[in-house]
């Protein structure tokens, strides 16, 4: 496989300097479906397949989740880009490898429950409701939180919980968790998320300082962490009780 630096956050917003009436001709706009169609298959095979992704049901969950969904329309022509895109509030959206990275890592056969914690524009949310039985995802920032739910409504997901607050701390009440992912970056790794858990059950967290991290798979064996690096990473960073003060 590629040794991939995966560049998570981003600070260049993509600005279209349009008039109102240029922008309705503008394909920054209004791109076409195929073109799209296009994109997203280079995308498969060129960022997932090429870099090792196999997982039959993630490819095709990436396959089905529409990305130009999650973020803004003036973006519509990167939604299949090869970064990161900025979203509402400072934060970002996933590269679509790294989501399909991380959903890979978790392993799931269809039939867990997933603890996600930074629910950011929903798109990983989607692609783990695709190939899990059931996701809970929290967000500190309640307007993404709104937007996300409303965004997998609309697509039709019915098996997503959705919840505010510091998903440091997990959701004690819905827990032991199968599987736990979490999408922002962590001095360490957060003590409750690790206790809620499920013994046998895997955690994706990227873990380092607030520049550059480790994404690490962590397998809870007889209540001890093993841990394996998957890539190094940039994420923007987990605030709250267990991650980095705001
Ligand atoms: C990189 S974004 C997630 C991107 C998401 N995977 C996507 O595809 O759009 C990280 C998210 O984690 C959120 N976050 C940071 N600290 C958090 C915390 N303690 N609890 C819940 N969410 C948190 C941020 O607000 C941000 O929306």
């Amino acid at each position: 496989m590629d040794l991939v630096l995966v560049v998570e956050a981003t600070d260049r917003p993509n600005h279209c300097f349009c008039t109102p009436h240029a922008a309705a001709m503008c394909d920054v706009h209004t791109m076409p479906d195929a073109r799209i169609d296009t994109a997203k298959q280079k995308m498969l095979d060129d960022q997932l397949r090429y870099r090792g992704i196999e997982d039959a049901r993630v490819l095709a969950a990436m396959a089905k989740v529409p990305r130009e969904r999650f973020i803004a329309r003036r973006q519509r022509r990167q939604a299949y880009s090869d970064r990161a895109l900025p979203i509402d509030c400072g934060q970002t959206i996933s590269q679509p490898y790294i989501v399909a990275l991380m959903t890979e890592a978790l392993r799931l056969s269809g039939d867990e429950v997933v603890l996600e914690v930074g629910t950011g524009s929903g798109y990983q949310t989607a692609v783990l409701a695709e190939v899990a039985r059931e996701v809970v995802t929290i967000e500190r920032i309640e307007v993404l939180a709104c937007s996300a739910a409303e965004a997998l409504a609309e697509l039709g997901y019915r098996n997503v919980r959705f919840e505010t607050g510091d998903g440091t701390a997990g959701l004690a009440d819905a827990a032991p968790f199968d599987r736990i992912i979490v999408t922002a970056a962590a001095p360490r790794c957060p003590p409750s998320l690790f206790e809620q858990l499920a013994e046998d059950g895997i955690l994706v967290i990227p873990l380092g300082g607030r520049d550059c991290q480790q994404l690490q798979a962590i397998r809870k064996v007889d209540g001890r962490a093993m841990a394996i690096d998957l890539s190094a990473c940039r994420f923007v960073p987990l605030i709250g009780g267990g991650g980095w003060p705001a």
